[in-house]
């Protein structure tokens, strides 16, 4: 089969789709027939080689992914081949026309759900997930402020926020982001890139300011956002990329609580209730994966390159 493989990290083209061996399925295992891929910017931080945990050389990257069982193990008792399915981790990495995953990091896909829109589930979904509900807590009624909406992990969110009945706010750069993100059910959307916002959003709050930050590029906006929290306010660091002087006075005026979180750390039990909730949320049609921009899989590098440097509209795709 044909597989991105990275011999050295570094810069995108390390990206190399070369001719693999299909992997064999292990009693536990199942293959999936990949059908597309969901491009992370994490995938782009381990391949540069400066994320802190690295996955030994050569490796293929991916984790997120959709398409058809291909073969299952003799354990495996809840997919078979033919079933449509969206995998939320594989231990040959999905770029890939196939990919082996255990058969807990399968899951079935709704018919209503294209391969595309399967490959941008897990990562951005259980991220905005764990970060609205099972670390922030949020609440009907209460005001989320999705800091850097127009990806995958906040356009995510504002489904969450939207389904569990929170008033959603959401931040883009682009007018295409923007428009993004009213479309998928904010309340308001306002530009990140703009000195001021945090100013205009304690605004259209009424002075109150909102209950729960999803904070994506923390190192930019972790003091300012501040400015736009209500008294015990929570802020859930979801991405951050580099440093920041930060004043923790500031969390004291309004009894606020910062949450770290990384995906990688839920429990079990967390982990089948995203699975739960993701399911009834595609199928049901409230969750609708948004794609931006889908690249053939030989071309790997130019999506590294397009999900860092580009602005944001959805998920980037690779189709093998
Ligand atoms: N903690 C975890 O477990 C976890 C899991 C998944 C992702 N992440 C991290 O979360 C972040 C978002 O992931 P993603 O998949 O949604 O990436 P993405 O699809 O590339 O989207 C990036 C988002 O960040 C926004 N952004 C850019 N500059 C910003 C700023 N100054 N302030 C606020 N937002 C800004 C972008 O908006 P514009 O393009 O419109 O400017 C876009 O909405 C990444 O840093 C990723 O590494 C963390």
């Amino acid at each position: 089969m044909k597989a991105i493989v990275i011999r050295e990290f570094g810069s995108p083209e390390v990206l190399k789709l070369e001719e693999v061996d299909l992997p064999s399925t292990g009693t536990s295992q199942v293959l999936v027939k990949v059908g597309a891929v969901g491009v992370n910017p994490v995938d782009t931080y381990l391949r540069s080689g400066v994320y802190p945990k690295l996955p030994p050389l050569p490796y293929t990257p991916g984790k997120d992914s959709a398409g058809v069982v291909e073969a299952v193990g003799s354990d495996v008792r809840d997919v078979k081949p033919g079933d449509r399915v969206y995998t939320s981790g594989s231990l040959t990495g999905t770029y890939a026309e196939y990919t082996l995953c255990e058969e807990r990091d399968v899951a079935p896909l709704p018919d209503n759900v294209t391969f595309e829109q399967g490959a941008g589930i897990w990562t951005p979904y259980a991220t905005a997930f764990r970060a609205m509900f099972q670390k922030a807590k949020a609440g009907p009624g209460e005001s989320v402020l999705i800091h850097g909406a127009s990806g995958g992990v906040g356009l995510a969110a504002i489904q969450w926020a939207k389904n569990a009945g929170l008033n959603a706010i959401g931040t883009a750069s682009s007018a295409e982001g923007k428009q993004l993100i009213l479309d998928n059910g904010t309340d308001a959307a306002f530009d990140h890139s703009e000195e001021g916002h945090l100013d205009a959003i304690l605004e259209h709050t009424g002075g109150k300011g909102v209950d729960v930050i999803i904070e994506m590029l923390a190192n930019v906006n972790l003091e300012r956002d501040f400015k736009a929290l209500a008294m015990f306010g929570r802020i859930v660091i979801v991405g951050s990329r580099g440093s920041l002087e930060f004043s923790p006075r500031l969390t004291m005026g309004k009894d606020a609580s910062i949450f770290g979180m990384s995906l990688f750390n839920y429990s079990e039990s967390d982990r089948l209730e995203i699975r739960d909730a993701v399911f009834s949320g595609l199928s049901d049609g409230s969750l609708n994966p948004i794609v931006n921009r889908s690249f053939p899989l030989s071309e790997a590098p130019a999506a590294h390159v397009a999900v860092i440097e580009t602005k944001a509209a959805g998920k980037i795709v690779l189709v093998p």
